[in-house]
């Protein structure tokens, strides 16, 4: 384990820092406009599937890995597999991280500008119309949106290059919960809109005749990507986990708050689409258009928002880091890189490739790949496919090639973890999960 990369992971709370990597953006804004676009109560029921069935085995898979070797993902595969192809996971993995961290702090980047509009009270704009139109004057405009991305980008820079990590582990310690119960204020207050039924029904009635190849490959992208799964993210927090960390415990505490966070996004955004009469298909803006929409008609609309758009920026803070600590572990472990330097070159990087992304509303619109702005390829890419093969390797590492007593030991040890729940998370990793994905491909990529 290297010197550099301690200073993150060793001294946090083990649900502190796996639930801070996981919950993000990727609960609130990325699974709201998913379910939106994909059937809403259909896509609900594959990605859970995906997070309990194949999800959780997948977690503790990487856990097992990252605990076993205490090492990056490059060097945890040296050490369990010297000279073979397996270390491969860790450059879909770096791939991924930059990938997603360049669209993803376009949207961090938007939550900046919000909090700053909630402070100033959107200009005084309290009509639906008026804050739709609002945002998506702002997303297309080209300076604003660029600027909070390289702000954002700037502030992960300050953290990471600083080490002052602790600092926002201790600040999410709190900001968690409070996010958390904001969440469920608005929950309440969303149940009692004239069309919360509508909305209910549908995120939670499951129209079967919606399940598409492509519904199924969305729904399995948006479960690893809400898990931090398949990119070796979880590996690396892993490797600072204590002998005495309960594992299994741990992957299902992550999974279910991560689900809780998701679903409660869901109730509140849905319950106010269909109050509004907006079009739950409405993409990426979504959650940007009708947030403020619901915010304008509480009492103290002010505090509420700038407080919930604080709490969101935070999570994706906490999210972030997880992603650059993959690069950064690796430059500074592989190429004996100085922590500034690698951290320098990762923000630098998606530095550049997030100005793209922000564009992408706007003034590069037209520049599409495979018909995909940049910004939605990059999403496309490493949710729908880098994560899930990344996952698949994992799996089909931990499930057939590791030595199944240091499975058994890393997943019972010291947790007196009933060994069928053990074999069942097993038969997960050698046959459902590599199997659910491999078809999930087939189909949802139109191979087959
Ligand atoms: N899981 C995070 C979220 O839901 C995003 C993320 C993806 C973080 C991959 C780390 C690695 O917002």
């Amino acid at each position: 384990m290297s010197e550099n990369r301690v200073q993150f992971a060793t001294r946090l709370g083990v649900i502190a820092t796996t639930v801070g990597s996981a919950v993000g953006l990727g609960n609130i804004w990325r699974f709201p406009f998913e379910a939106g676009a994909h059937g809403g109560g259909a896509f609900l029921i594959i990605d859970l599937f995906f997070i309990f069935i194949v999800g959780i085995p997948v977690v503790c898979a990487e856990f097992v890995i990252g605990r076993h070797t205490g090492s990056n993902v490059r060097g945890a595969f040296r050490r369990l597999a010297p000279g073979k192809a397996w270390g491969v996971v860790g450059y879909i993995g770096l791939l991924a991280s930059v990938l997603i961290l360049s669209f993803y702090s376009v949207v961090a980047g938007w939550t900046l500008e919000y909090i700053y509009r909630s402070v100033v009270g959107f200009g005084g704009v309290e009509s639906v119309e008026g804050l739709h139109s609002q945002f998506d004057a702002f997303a297309t405009s080209d300076w604003r949106p660029l600027m909070w991305t390289l702000v954002f980008l700037g502030l992960n820079y300050f953290i990471l290059s600083r080490g002052v990590q602790k600092g926002i582990e201790r600040m999410s310690n709190i900001m968690m919960p409070l996010l958390f119960v904001i969440l469920i204020v608005f929950c309440v207050n969303s149940l009692m809109m004239p069309a919360a039924a509508e909305g209910l029904e549908f995120l939670f009635k499951p129209d079967f005749s919606k399940v598409t190849p492509t519904v199924m490959l969305s729904a399995m992208g948006q479960a690893f990507f809400s898990l931090s799964l398949g990119l070796g993210c979880l590996i690396t927090y892993s490797s600072y986990f204590k002998r005495d960390t309960h594992l299994v415990r741990t992957a299902g505490v992550m999974a279910s708050l991560d689900t809780l966070v998701a679903v409660l996004a869901g109730i509140i955004i849905f319950s106010a689409v269909f109050t509004f009469g907006m079009e739950p298909a409405a993409g990426p803006k979504l959650v940007f258009e009708i947030l403020p929409s619901i915010f304008s008609r509480m009492p103290g609309a002010v505090i509420w928002s700038t407080l919930f758009f604080v709490l969101l920026m935070l999570a994706s803070l906490s999210s972030t880091i997880s992603m650059s600590e993959i690069s950064i572990a690796y430059l500074t472990d592989e190429f004996g890189m100085g922590r500034r330097k690698a951290t320098i070159l990762n923000i630098g990087v998606a530095m550049l490739l997030g100005s793209l992304c922000a564009l992408s509303f706007g003034a590069l619109s037209d520049w599409t790949i495979c018909g995909m702005t940049v910004f939605n390829f990059f999403d496309y890419v490493s949710s729908n496919i880098l994560l899930p093969i990344g996952g698949m390797v994992i799996s089909i590492f931990v499930g057939w090639v590791l030595k199944r007593g240091i499975v058994n030991e890393e997943l019972g040890a010291g947790s007196g973890i009933s060994r069928v729940i053990v074999s069942l998370i097993v038969v997960c990793l050698r046959y459902v999960a590599p199997l659910c994905i491999a078809l999930v491909f087939l189909f949802g990529l139109g191979i087959f």
